[in-house]
């Protein structure tokens, strides 16, 4: 039914003459639900859109996007929360699940392999009053019943149908999940909390059941009571306090633990491929990853988080350990922040791009599965900040070919932007950075500039897998390779509108030979022949060249795994090339010992296996790797995995009077837990792996909130350390304790003397 080719956007170009391959679709006809389904070459049950660092991510809000279905407009359980008019951009506008299925025409032609929607839960159903008028949860930021799907939006029956007709066109639906609070508790539903129809409670009257708890200090029940968050840079206060107004559901009260992670099985029932969590720095990493292992048991999904912090925070090494140890992907938001100072600005060069992408390629351990993204709901729009579509198409291009998965905001392949200024005196800010989609042109330069680099996503692995190589920079110029094994991606941006430059002698590993444009000048880029791995060029001025070579593997070569962590049973995609055809074996190493693994999938591309139980990980505290073995032998690189050693469960752990023994902190040391399982770092003393930085709410009492497996007995102690660094051991004996089977755990010790 659907062919990808890779070709389409270049008319007139003589395909022969350039060193692009076409993309081989191969179409499948599968008995999925009875209906006619294509299926992209070798790609794993779990992930029919692709290994998910092939994907281009299109970010949809629903109320903006199209309206397919004018008789949810004002619905009956929500009545005048609409606004035909479109002249209040905080009501409801029209937009719906069925208008996403009516356009995936358009988003299969644009090349897109996953959807991101806002969130589609039940939102509360009155108005707030704002500033300039009534406002409501349009954006979806606002649920209270996470159970239920948005009268505006649609049923769980139309919910089903777009993932299902989504996958017709290898399009995945990703949903954006916001565990962190329910709606405004000061207005509006006050915080007012369904369970699938049934009231549960609103945030004052839950006040009146609150007490503090005896370890962590939060005033709580279902929710946590303590005022705003004013410290953003205080780790207990992000957590426990409220995210503006917005009410703070407690996560570590065991009926709201239970309520968040039944309320995603549908979800993943009805076939979604991601997860967006939404404001995951206001969430404690121990309870999150309690959340992620529910997920992964049931299914298969990428899941990504929001935490919004940029490269100089204080809160950055956090975000760091959170995305490495907490085995979530994060949206790359640091990046975005120079992304705009760069091209729409000017008030950085190339050099501080080139330094940003050294920094988050070295700091996180799965660069390529962070998001990455120039426009978003919570952004003004870059055409709103510099209204030049040069610089725009150079930052859509870097986005989709930097390390990590690109994502596009709606409409910016129409250029769509409002520059009204916002309540915070943003030109184009949150809401102007959310009109209604109002044209659908797909010969737009943004719009082929996208639909040729997701197919080159697809087609070479180099961007999907690849290292980054700076070959050169400057102010105003800067190339890069992608490089996985054998295949390149060599890119090259000249941001000086008026300027050409020539560049000579510089390395690339393209083998020799001449090169066309991949974008066939559609930047302005140009040809290079590369002489002994070199070349020179002229970089005419605003132009973006991309230049490529796929290889033919020959080995396995690993590339990706899909999801980075998980326990005996569940479901797990290696991606990359040269599997071979024929079945071969999934080996897991901790360095000595190995296992093999139960294959579920074998491709070329893609494996898919079972984890098996029993595994040990002392060797390497947290993670494993895991090797494919080509049938006849040949191996590939080993990827890093984090084995879960059962079922996890949030257990607070607390250690009492620190003062006057070795675990007393000064200034600028925090305290950490480390213990005899892999989830408790298997007593590594370096701060990046133990669980921690411990929060102090009470001196000198510490806690933390960290995932360990159900029903296990563990021995643990506590270190000291300032961040990054390797902890002094607490003296004595170990303590212990046998986990629970399930709910929310609680230990807390005296510290040794
Ligand atoms: C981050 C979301 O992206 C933003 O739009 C929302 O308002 C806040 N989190 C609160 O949910
Ligand atoms: C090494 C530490 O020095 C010690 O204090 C701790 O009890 C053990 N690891 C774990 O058995
Ligand atoms: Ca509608």
């Amino acid at each position: 039914m659907y062919i990808i080719d890779s070709d389409t956007f270049l008319e007139g170009d003589d395909v022969r003459s350039r060193k692009i391959g076409i993309l081989v679709v191969l179409l499948l006809v599968l008995g999925f639900s009875g209906q006619i389904s294509t299926v992209v070459a070798g790609v794993s049950p779990s992930y029919p859109a692709g290994d998910p660092q092939t994907w281009v991510i299109y970010q949809i809000v629903i109320d903006r996007f199209y309206d397919g279905n004018t008789s949810n407009n004002d619905p009956l359980k929500s009545p005048g929360l609409y606004d035909p008019n479109k002249e209040n951009w905080k009501l409801y506008w029209g937009g719906d699940l069925e208008g996403i299925i009516a356009k995936l025409p358009y988003l299969y032609e644009l090349g897109v392999s996953a959807i991101w929607i806002s969130p589609v839960f039940d939102n509360i159903d009155v108005a707030v009053n704002g500033s300039n008028g009534p406002e409501a949860g349009y954006h979806g930021y606002w649920p209270k019943d996470f159970k239920v799907i948005e009268e505006h939006f649609g049923t769980w029956e139309i919910f089903r149908r777009l993932v299902q007709e989504a996958a017709k066109y290898n399009i995945t639906i990703i949903i954006d999940f916001v565990p962190n609070h329910s709606n405004p508790n000061d207005a509006g539903e006050y915080g007012a909390l369904y369970d699938n129809g049934t009231f549960v409670i609103d945030y004052p009257t839950d006040e009146n059941y609150a007490t503090v708890h005896p370890i962590t200090k939060s005033l709580s029940y279902i929710y946590n009571h303590n005022g705003g968050i004013t410290n953003w840079n205080d780790r207990w206060e992000v957590r426990y306090k409220n995210l503006f107004n917005l009410a703070d559901l407690n996560q570590l009260n065991p009926w709201v633990d239970n309520y968040l992670k039944e309320s995603t099985v549908p979800y993943l029932e009805a076939g979604i491929g991601g997860i967006r969590i939404d404001a995951v720095k206001h969430l404690e990493p121990g309870w999150l990853k309690t959340y992620a292992d529910h997920v992964y048991a049931r299914k298969n999904v990428f899941m990504f988080g929001e935490w919004y912090q940029g490269f100089n925070d204080e809160m950055y090494w956090d975000m760091v350990k959170f995305a490495n140890y907490t085995e979530t992907s994060l949206i790359n938001i640091p990046l975005q922040q120079v992304l705009v100072d760069v091209f729409a600005y000017d008030t950085k060069t190339m050099w501080d791009l080139e330094s940003a992408v050294n920094k988050y390629t070295t700091d996180f351990m799965w660069q390529n599965k962070l998001t990455i993204f120039i426009d978003s709901h919570d952004v003004p729009r870059f055409l709103s900040l510099r209204n030049d579509l040069t610089r725009f198409h150079q930052a859509l291009a870097f986005v989709l070919t930097a390390p990590g998965i690109p994502i596009i905001y709606y409409g910016d392949e129409q250029y769509l932007h409002n520059d009204t200024v916002n309540d915070f005196g943003q030109v184009g800010g949150d809401p102007y950075n959310r009109p209604m989609m109002e044209t659908w042109n797909t010969s737009t330069t943004a719009f082929k500039l996208i639909k040729a680099l997701a197919s080159l996503r697809r087609y070479n692995p180099a961007l999907a897998y690849g290292l980054v190589i700076t070959r050169y920079v400057s102010d105003d110029v800067y190339i890069f390779e992608r490089k996985f094994f054998d295949n390149i991606v060599l890119v090259a941006i000249n941001r000086n509108l008026d300027t050409s430059y020539r560049i000579s002698n510089i390395y690339t590993s393209l083998p020799d030979g001449t090169y066309e444009d991949y974008l066939g000048g559609l930047l302005n880029g140009v040809g290079i022949t590369v002489n002994s791995g070199k070349f020179s060029v002229n970089l005419p001025a605003g132009s973006v060249s991309v230049w490529q070579y796929k290889a033919v593997p020959t080995g396995p070569w690993v590339g990706a795994i899909d999801p980075v962590m998980g326990r005996a049973g569940n479901t797990v995609t290696v991606s990359g090339e040269g599997f071979g055809d024929v079945p071969g074996r999934v080996l897991i190493t901790n360095g000595q010992d190995y296992w093999t693994a139960e294959v579920t999938y074998w491709s070329d591309k893609s494996v898919e296996f079972i984890v098996p139980s029993g595994i040990t990980t002392q060797l390497n505290e947290n993670h494993v790797e895991v090797i494919i073995e080509r049938a006849g032998g040949a191996r590939s690189n080993g990827i890093a995995f984090e084995y879960l050693t059962n079922k996890q469960i949030p257990v607070i752990f607390e250690v009492r009077n620190t003062q006057g023994t070795n675990l007393e902190t000064q200034v600028g040391e925090f305290l950490w837990v480390t213990g005899s399982v892999p989830e408790l770092s298997y007593w590594s003393p370096e701060t990046i792996k133990a669980v921690g930085p411990m929060l102090c709410p009470a001196w000198p009492d510490w806690f933390v909130v960290a995932s360990v497996p159900a029903d296990t007995y563990i021995e643990f102690k506590f270190l000291k350390a300032p961040l990054g660094g390797t902890g002094i051991w607490e003296v004595g004996s170990n303590h212990a304790y046998l986990t629970p089977s399930s709910g929310i755990g609680e230990v807390s010790v005296e510290a040794n003397r």
